[in-house]
């Protein structure tokens, strides 16, 4: 079932999300949740989508992450329960990023390069990551939204927000940009 998509102004995307119960995890009701917020991530064409974006504050997202070194391996969809940011690049990055909460903007974000990440897979199995480049932006930026964080509180000024309409051809020549998560 596809889930609709919380949009900018609605308190949910401020709230910070509570932990899931591992026992949880497996239970039919959530693997369902798992299963709509795989649908809808797909049908929105983004590349990750936290729950508190399908009106559900629980720590849980949904990210594409490389699952193998070949670059002819595309990224998989995997899913973060309860994830943890654990380590961080002292090198930093800035790129567009668009959010499925607000597809009508482009937000300029400086992110760590690389970044460790725990969390617990779709069967509650603890597992981690180390990630880097567009993966680790989308984990931080997925990651953000369940403390309720949006890039918009991330532009270092209202210069650093632009419409998309503009994205296109303003910065069509740059290499900065990124798909909606
Ligand atoms: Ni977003």
């Amino acid at each position: 079932m596809i889930l609709p998509i919380a949009q900018l102004g609605q308190p949910v995307l401020w709230q910070k999300a509570v932990e899931v119960p591992r026992e949880e995890i497996a239970t039919p009701g959530f693997q369902q949740f798992l299963t709509d917020m795989r649908e809808t991530l797909d049908e929105s064409g983004g590349v990750g989508l936290a729950a508190p974006q399908v009106f559900d504050s629980r720590r849980v997202f949904l990210a594409a992450v490389p699952v193998s070194d070949s670059v002819e391996v595309p990224p998989a969809i995997e899913v973060f329960v309860n994830p943890r940011i654990s380590a961080a690049s002292e090198e930093k990055a800035r790129s567009w990023e668009g959010c499925l909460s607000f597809p009508e903007l482009m937000v300029l974000v400086e992110r760590a390069k690389e970044v460790g990440i725990e969390y617990l897979d779709r069967h509650g199995q603890p597992r981690s990551m180390k990630l880097r480049d567009l993966p680790a932006r989308v984990v931080q930026h997925e990651a953000d939204h369940l403390d309720g964080i949006l890039t918009l509180d991330r532009a270092l000024s209202s210069r650093h927000i632009i419409k998309a309409s503009e994205y296109a051809t303003v910065l069509k020549n740059t290499s900065l940009g990124e798909p909606g998560a």
